[in-house]
């Protein structure tokens, strides 16, 4: 079995997977990390968002293999390690972002990525951006609320 070795987190990790083992299930599996979430089998729905070499990602469309040597973030690792929220977090929990939760970490995951590339976004520019994440419990409203409020609290 190949072997991959990658950043998860901060944290140098490595395991032996199968040639078609996805980067979520790896990450879920392997690794436990399980706030990434698994949605669809049809890579629509954007559950499993992650960074990857500072780039959003949906894990399910990428095998472990191809992460190889990379650095990954998840929801795990969003927050500063004494255990302050992501400015992103805070907003979602501020706005009531989520009903469920079962799309927020992909949102969430998501979001960041959007404003590391426009740290002004208008509403537009958010619902576009959000097109490959669905909430199931149709919340978005207070979703893309929450994102223009992390925006202002992030470039603030
Ligand atoms: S589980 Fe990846 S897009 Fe749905
Ligand atoms: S909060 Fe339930 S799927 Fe989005």
């Amino acid at each position: 079995m190949p072997t991959v070795s990658m950043t998860v987190n901060g944290r140098a990790v490595t395991g032996d997977v199968e040639g078609r083992t996805l980067l979520v299930q790896f990450l879920r599996e392997q690794l436990a990390l399980t706030g990434t979430h698994i949605g669809c089998d049809t890579s629509q729905c954007g559950a499993c968002v992650v960074h990857v070499d500072g780039q959003s990602v949906k894990s399910c469309t990428l095998l472990a293999l191809q992460a190889d040597g990379s650095e990954v973030t998840t929801i795990e690792g969003l927050a500063a390690s004494n255990g302050d929220l992501h400015p992103m977090q805070e907003a979602f929990r501020e706005h009531h972002g989520l009903q469920c939760g079962f799309c927020t970490p992909g949102m969430v995951m998501s979001a960041v990525d959007l404003l590391n590339k426009n740290p002004n976004p208008d509403e537009g520019e958010i619902r576009e951006w959000l097109e490959g994440n669905i909430c199931r419990c149709t919340g978005y409203h207070n979703i893309v609320k929450a994102i223009q409020s992390a925006a202002e609290n992030m470039r603030g």
